[in-house]
């Protein structure tokens, strides 16, 4: 791979171990798919935040890291940590939030924004075309696919370095020859809520692996069932954007397989991510990925003059951003015996260590991974029903 001699110095340790790790990590990625050089990002988004998925020993090399002056030299974000300190710190051991304390002090001293969030482009808006260092699944696949930026599916080590570096090396969908479909679906079936998306989104994910869809037949789709959609894409294959066919302004692309997606495969998706036919869940989760303005809006929309029912939890997981935002909509939900948990969310956290067995969602990606990540039974649905499920009238 081509380095600069500004490159090599780092590379050399000239800079620093900080920097010279970092870099050493960023050419090894590069040379493994051969990229001939790096090119420089506009921001990068470190996911392994969450000591729960992270364990003690990234926590050491994050220190090391810190202590050797490693510095963030472009935007950087943290995705959702596993506990937020006003709830959830409050019920969990002070042993496990003092290493989750451990863990967000690393990254503050080396300058990333605790954000906390995998839906960073509510923060600060993406430019269309620019290059991003992105590690959370559904944030790359939202970055592409809507937004319009470009961005690999960084793991944690490969974002934070770039994020020190400010450059990532120039493979995979960095290049415009690699951004074009391999697949074309169509969808038979008028998809009628984001829980409908994000299952199709699962349905796709497991067919695909790592191919571009063009998908047909989801004009209708609004933002967020845009990012159900790909959250759960990017759950169960390794998709990192999509495209909307027609009406994109590229050609219908030639010799590429042809899938079809009925009504029945959307249902038999939901009905297998839904695994207890309890109708008394013991949490009720909406906000993954993490709510935007209009959804807390929505929300509070719902469940005001309603309460929560007894024995049942009610979370709403958002960034602190939003959270701040939408005060207004925060205390409706809030009042209503519900928790907004900013900087979360339940995935990432130990829902088993507070007795939750069985999980209420609207979100495919959280009902896709809770039966392992969080050892509970699942039960998805859309927004509407969790809150008939959740609150008393
Ligand atoms: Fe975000 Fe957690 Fe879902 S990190 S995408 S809310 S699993």
């Amino acid at each position: 791979m081509y380095l600069t001699k500004e490159e090599e110095h780092i590379c050399e340790g000239e800079q620093g171990w900080a920097k010279q790790i970092c870099m050493k990590i960023l050419v090894r990625l590069g040379e493994l798919f051969n990229a001939e050089k790096l090119i420089p990002i506009s921001s990068a988004h470190v996911s392994g935040v969450s000591y729960k998925t992270l364990g003690d020993a990234p926590t050491e090399f994050l220190k090391a890291l810190a202590d050797a002056q490693g510095k963030a030299t472009v935007r950087a974000t943290l995705n959702p940590q596993s506990l937020d300190p006003e709830y959830l710190g409050k019920k969990l051991d002070a042993e496990l939030c003092e290493k989750q304390l451990k863990i967000l002090r690393q990254f503050e001293r080396m300058g990333f924004t605790q954000s906390l969030t995998c839906t960073p482009y509510y923060l600060e808006k993406t430019k269309r075309g620019s290059h991003l260092a992105w590690a959370e699944s559904s944030a790359v696949v939202y970055a592409n696919s809507v937004l319009g930026a470009w961005t690999n599916r960084e793991g944690g080590p490969s974002a934070l370095a770039a994020a020190i570096i400010g450059k990532t090396p120039d493979y995979g969908i960095h290049r415009a020859e690699n951004r074009q479909p391999k697949a074309i679906v169509h969808v038979n079936d008028h998809l009628q809520s984001e829980t409908e998306y994000g299952a199709l989104g699962i349905c796709l994910g497991k067919i695909l692996e790592d191919r571009i869809p063009m998908i047909w037949g989801i004009e209708k789709a609004s933002e967020n069932d845009l990012k159900q959609l790909g959250a759960a894409l990017a759950s169960s294959g390794m998709v990192n954007m999509f495209q909307r066919g027609p009406q994109d302004p590229i050609k219908k692309p030639r010799n590429v397989q042809t899938i079809s997606v009925e009504a029945r495969d959307i249902k038999s998706t939901i009905d297998s991510l839904t695994t207890t036919s309890t109708s008394k869940p013991d949490l009720v989760f909406v906000g993954c990925p993490h709510c935007s303005s209009d959804e807390m809006e929505q929300i509070a929309r719902l469940v005001e003059d309603k309460k929560v029912k007894t024995g049942t939890e009610f979370w709403v997981c958002t960034s602190r951003h939003v959270k701040e935002l939408k005060r207004e909509s925060v205390e409706i939900i809030e009042r209503s015996g519900g928790h907004v948990l900013a900087g979360v969310c339940t995935v990432v956290s130990w829902t088993e260590k507070l007795g939750i067995k069985t999980i209420m969602t609207n979100s495919a990606k959280t009902a896709y991974y809770a039966p392992t990540l969080n050892k509970a039974q699942t039960i998805l649905a859309p927004l509407e029903d969790c809150i008939k499920a959740a609150f008393r009238r």
